[in-house]
């Protein structure tokens, strides 16, 4: 990792964890995470001036993921959260494999893709899963390989859809023309397999659309978002770990970062977790 192996010594206190995205989207997953784990410290931190990532090269979303795990690893997390389909699908393997050894092969960072899948086989009956994501994902094939790890029986199939994060961050989620959006491409998922009988809603930004995503998605159809599946792996994760549990501080304290103005995202970000929110600007590099 270019600049992460400059790093001459980082930290070995505990620090908070650290909660990364393109955006807005991962507010959906750190919600989750705060209340089933309110008592450690957070940094969220959302890449908002640079997003979407959906629709940039592998090579542009490992160097900007990469620059967020390094910004957060300078401020003390020992463990970060990648609450990113986009980014987990595309930088992950990387930053674990080759980056991390080469900073600190003591921190952890985890993606939201495998927590997501593992809960997929109780609630299929017809075998049939829909993927919504962004095309980012889809082309990376990340569920399908996962899924197929787990259940090799399933059959996947994904369906990109381009224009649903820019919805969600221009805060146009709840007009018209989302609708259009949202109608197409459930309409395409289940005409390429009318036996789904379960959709991952696989980008962080998409349970912001989910009253829009339920209107056009018939009866029957399971939705399944990921914060509640995140949180609770990370729970698990920790309970499994205790030397990295003993490096997450415990202040129920959250700092919001953005790489964009911080008001315009404090605005937002209330909207989305319905209650104000101090934001820190910060520059990824
Ligand atoms: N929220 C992100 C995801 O889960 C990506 C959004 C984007 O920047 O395209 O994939």
């Amino acid at each position: 990792m270019k600049g992460m192996d400059k790093f001459v010594q980082l930290s070995k206190e505990a620090g908070p964890i650290g909660v990364f995205d393109s955006g807005y989207g991962g507010l959906t997953i750190y919600d989750e995470i705060k209340k089933l784990l309110p008592e450690y410290d957070y940094i969220y931190l959302g890449d908002n001036a640079r997003t979407p990532y959906g629709t940039r090269s592998f090579d542009v979303v490992y160097e900007f993921t990469r620059q967020a795990v390094d910004y957060l690893f300078r401020q003390g997390c020992q463990l970060v959260i990648l609450a990113c389909n986009t980014a987990s699908a595309k930088a992950l393997r990387t930053i674990q494999q080759v980056d991390i050894p080469l900073c600190d092969p003591n921190r952890r960072v985890l993606g939201i893709i495998r927590p997501t899948v593992e809960c997929v086989g109780d609630i299929t009956k017809s075998r049939h899963i829909g993927v919504l994501a962004t095309e980012g994902t889809i082309k990376s094939l990340s569920y399908p390989l996962e899924i197929r790890k787990l259940f090799p029986e399933i059959e996947v199939t994904g369906e990109a859809c381009p224009m649903w994060v820019p919805l969600v961050e221009t805060n146009e989620f709840a007009g018209e023309g989302a609708d259009y959006f949202v109608k197409r491409h459930i309409d395409n998922l289940l005409s390429r397999d009318p036996e789904i009988d379960t959709i991952i809603l696989g980008c962080t930004h998409y349970p912001i659309l989910i009253e829009k995503i339920r209107k056009y998605t018939p009866e029957g159809i399971n939705l399944i978002t990921q914060g509640a599946a995140v949180a609770a792996s990370l729970k698990d994760y920790l309970r499994r770990h205790p030397a990295m549990d003993a490096l997450c501080t415990k202040g129920g304290t959250t700092l919001f970062c953005t790489t964009e103005a911080g008001g315009k995202f404090g605005d937002q970000a209330s909207l989305f977790l319905n209650y104000p929110v101090e934001v820190k600007n910060v520059v990824l590099v």
